[in-house]
């Protein structure tokens, strides 16, 4: 074989992503798969959901607490209820508890691990409030609390990485909305179908070339993402962000629109460093004002940045908000891969959680307890 030198395209990806065995290797706690069960751990966890929730009044608003790939729910439940006629949904990612609850409120606290120092804090100050309440997680501190007091709670799985639960941690948000919203209900069995169908395209099997996770992955290999969205999409493209920074381990960046047309903009076409960027579009669905909006701003960001414009398959919103986050998942898992990066722990966040521990603040029982904070 001719040795490559400078006029050789080389291509070190096509290996690394349409080889099983180096996937296997590059991913040996199995990021990819656990990720891909998106549609039976909603399934799953709807089933687990349902007894909790119906024993919740019917709430006017739901105050999400939580941080990170718990938080997360929160915003994706938002989206739904605005589209579907819910309840508002607003995600507080604070230490500080809402202090504005009435007794028609429902207080929502997720941590997957129940540890979190901002999201029990929050919680427990929430709870001075007349609001109803849930929880949602493993176990931990946060499960403690909510026996003591008799919240309900909605348990899921223990064992995986926050953000590789998300159907479990959305689904008893899910399950109550859809409870109350029939069109929501409606639209719940066939979008679940029709994301089991799209992630077969997106599957370790599926080649470089006919996978679009894969081939987004290698887009990004070499740029920092900013993620745009419509603002009815704007939870999923946080969800792209924080799945490349915590699965990638890479910088990246979201922001909304129309507003990032009104000031990132002017960033995007005269700062120089622009230029390492790609910037993806996410389009929403059968939304023919975004679809009117979008193309401008593509041409103008096109002027600088490498543009991707991703448009799921799905016309309707929730198959289609769902459709889009197991691809940002995916995508996020192959560019680990492709760096050589396994997209399973998050050291950084676990160094700073141990340093909240130290001083008390959230962490795991026995080392320090958010009660003793409040
Ligand atoms: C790690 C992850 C993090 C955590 C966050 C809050 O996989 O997704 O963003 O979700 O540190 O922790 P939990 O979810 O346990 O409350």
């Amino acid at each position: 074989m001719a040795p490559h030198n400078l006029t050789t395209p080389v291509r070190p990806w096509a290996p690394v992503l349409d080889d099983p065995e180096r996937l296997r290797q590059g991913d040996p706690l199995g990021m990819v798969g656990i990720l891909s069960s998106l549609p039976e751990q909603l399934e799953e966890g709807l089933r687990r959901a349902r007894e909790v929730v119906a024993r919740l009044p019917r709430p006017e608003r739901v105050t999400v607490v939580g941080m990170g790939g718990s938080a997360i729910v929160g915003d994706l439940a938002a989206a739904l209820a605005d589209r579907y006629g819910g309840p508002e949904v607003r995600v507080r990612r604070t230490p500080d508890g809402p202090r504005d609850l009435g007794r028609r409120d429902l207080l929502v606290a997720v941590s997957y691990s129940g540890d979190t120092w901002e999201t029990l804090r929050a919680y427990q100050q929430g709870l001075r409030t007349p609001a109803g309440a849930l929880t949602v997680g493993s176990g931990g501190q946060l499960r403690a609390v909510s026996d003591a007091k008799g919240v309900p709670h909605a348990g899921v799985p223990e064992g995986l990485p926050p953000r590789a639960a998300l159907g479990y941690l959305l689904a008893p948000l899910l399950a109550l909305l859809a409870r109350d919203v029939p069109p929501l209900a409606e639209a719940l069995p066939g979008a679940l179908e029709g994301l089991a169908r799209a992630r077969q395209g997106w599957a370790p099997v599926v080649p470089t070339a006919e996978n679009l996770a894969k081939g987004l992955a290698i887009r990004l290999r070499d740029r920092t993402p900013i993620v745009y969205a419509p603002l009815p999409l704007v939870g999923v493209a946080r969800r792209w962000q924080t799945q490349l920074n915590e699965n990638a381990k890479v910088l990246a960046w979201h922001g909304g629109l129309p507003e990032g047309a009104h000031n990132e903009v002017v960033g995007w076409l005269e700062d120089p460093r622009a230029e390492g960027f790609a910037a993806l579009l996410l389009e929403a669905p059968g939304e023919g004002v975004w679809n009117a909006f979008l193309p401008g701003f593509r041409e103008l960001l096109a002027e600088r940045l490498d543009v991707v414009a991703v448009r799921p398959r799905a016309t309707a919103f929730l198959p289609a908000l769902l459709e889009l986050v197991l691809l940002g998942d995916l995508t996020s898992a192959y560019l680990a891969l492709l760096r050589g990066v396994d997209p399973w722990p998050v050291t950084a966040i676990g160094r700073l959680k141990a340093k909240l521990a130290d001083r008390g603040l959230g962490g795991t029982p026995g080392r320090g307890s958010a009660e003793g904070e409040i």
